[in-house]
């Protein structure tokens, strides 16, 4: 994989969160609405993981971009396998995805804050819209969840 050097602590971050604007721009330039209020199909659960996520957290921890990170992006299949009480934490992921409400042992690595970054890249100060995109990923996170294998 190729690698600029000079990258160090937060550049990659921002490295990726401008290729992922640009990305979204692109995809809503493509859109061809000529209307005011542009606007974006309703994506998945999914594919939103494969364009916000997947870059660091991969299929199991593995993005293209973990290697650059201070903090490992963890495998997202095994929230729950490695909760306590083996139980999805729907409202923390809510949190925690949304990071604008920064909870206690979050937020201090490299994880990027999607409520802000939604806003920009989707173009709306809908508060609507941002939390049915994180409302999506958490679903989708949850349908993901599995055991470790042996
Ligand atoms: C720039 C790399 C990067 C991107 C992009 C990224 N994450 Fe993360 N994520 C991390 C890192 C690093 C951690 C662990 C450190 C931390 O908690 O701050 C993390 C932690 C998490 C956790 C906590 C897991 C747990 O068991 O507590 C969740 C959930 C999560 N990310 C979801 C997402 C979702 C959903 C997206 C896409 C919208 C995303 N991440 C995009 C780097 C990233």
């Amino acid at each position: 994989m190729k690698k600029t050097i000079s990258l160090q602590t937060s550049a990659p971050l921002w490295a990726a969160l401008s290729a992922l604007a640009l990305f979204v721009l692109g995809l809503a330039a493509c859109g061809g609405s000529s209307s005011k209020a542009v606007t974006v199909e309703k994506p998945t659960g999914k594919a939103l993981y494969v364009s916000y996520c997947e870059i660091c957290h991969g299929e199991h921890g593995d993005g293209p971009m973990a290697d650059m990170l201070k903090v490992a992006p963890p495998d997202l299949t095994l929230i729950s396998y490695r909760r306590e009480d083996g139980k999805f934490p729907e409202e923390q992921m809510r949190r925690m995805i949304d990071g604008r409400d920064s909870i206690e042992g979050h937020g201090h690595g490299d994880m990027p804050v999607w409520g802000a970054t939604f806003h920009v890249s989707e173009g709306t100060d809908n508060e609507q819209v941002v939390k049915e995109r994180i409302d999506m990923l958490v679903k989708y996170l949850e349908s993901i969840q599995r055991l470790p294998e042996k």
